[in-house]
């Protein structure tokens, strides 16, 4: 019988990478496994809260007591995260795209015979995060990560401000530390007031000991 702290909370987690379509058979992305996001959600699930978990292409298994909604693109990443709300819980770990190809072809775009690559006109995704952090339904807690690979903290705290965010997990992803598709993520907590640094640890640990954080904050602050 474990303890469930979380029983009767709603959470919503986003975990993957986005796949924004360039024409019938390419497509832009980003690194990401799912890993830590899928983690949250089953930690989150593990304390007893309701979970939706929105989740971009991943080749992972879904998470166990975990609704799942399965997206390809940021648009309906956004659309699946609206229409789940209103939550207590909202962690957004899905590495999104930042842009998307404004007009997507309809017919493979063929190769020029000068050689010249084709000019790809981008536009901006919705910021998800931003968009709930500072929206009308804002959980009580929203989390959300920062991968850096250069001044992780400053850049987690401007981050924390302009998404309307109360936690930013913050990992450095540079190189030597093999995050993307790794077992182990190392990770800084980080608000308004706070600076935590985590050790080196597995992305379930990460995951229960955010999870942790949460329930606690559940217990001390009536929200
Ligand atoms: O700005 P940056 O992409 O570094 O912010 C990362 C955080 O914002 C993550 O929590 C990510 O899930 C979220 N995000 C989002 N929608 C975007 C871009 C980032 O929800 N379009």
């Amino acid at each position: 019988n474990t303890p469930k702290p979380l029983a009767g909370k709603r959470a919503i987690v986003t975990s993957g990478p986005t796949r924004e379509d360039i024409d019938p058979v390419r497509y832009i992305s980003n690194h990401s496994s799912g890993k830590q996001g899928h983690a949250i959600a089953a930690a989150l699930a593990q304390a007893g809260a309701e979970v939706l978990l929105v989740s971009g292409p991943v080749s992972i298994p879904d998470p166990h007591d975990v609704t799942v909604v399965n997206v390809i693109c940021a648009v309906d990443m956004q659309q699946a995260v609206d229409r789940a709300l209103p939550a207590d819980i909202a962690v957004f770990v899905a590495a999104v795209a930042d842009w998307r190809v404004d007009s997507q072809a309809s017919e493979k775009i063929k190769k020029d015979k000068s050689g010249k690559p084709p000019a790809l006109s981008m536009i901006e995704n919705p910021d998800i995060l931003a968009g709930v952090g500072n929206g009308k339904k804002r959980p009580a807690l929203v989390v959300g990560f920062a991968a850096e690979t250069e001044n992780v903290v400053d850049h987690a705290r401007a981050k924390l401000a302009k998404k309307g965010a109360d936690w930013i997990v913050a990992n450095d992803v540079s190189e030597e530390n093999n995050v993307f598709g790794g077992d182990a993520n190392t990770v800084r907590l980080i608000s308004a007031h706070d600076d935590e640094a985590w050790p080196k640890m597995s992305k379930e640990d990460v995951a229960a000991k955010l999870v942790e954080r949460i329930a606690q904050r559940f217990e001390t602050v009536s929200v």
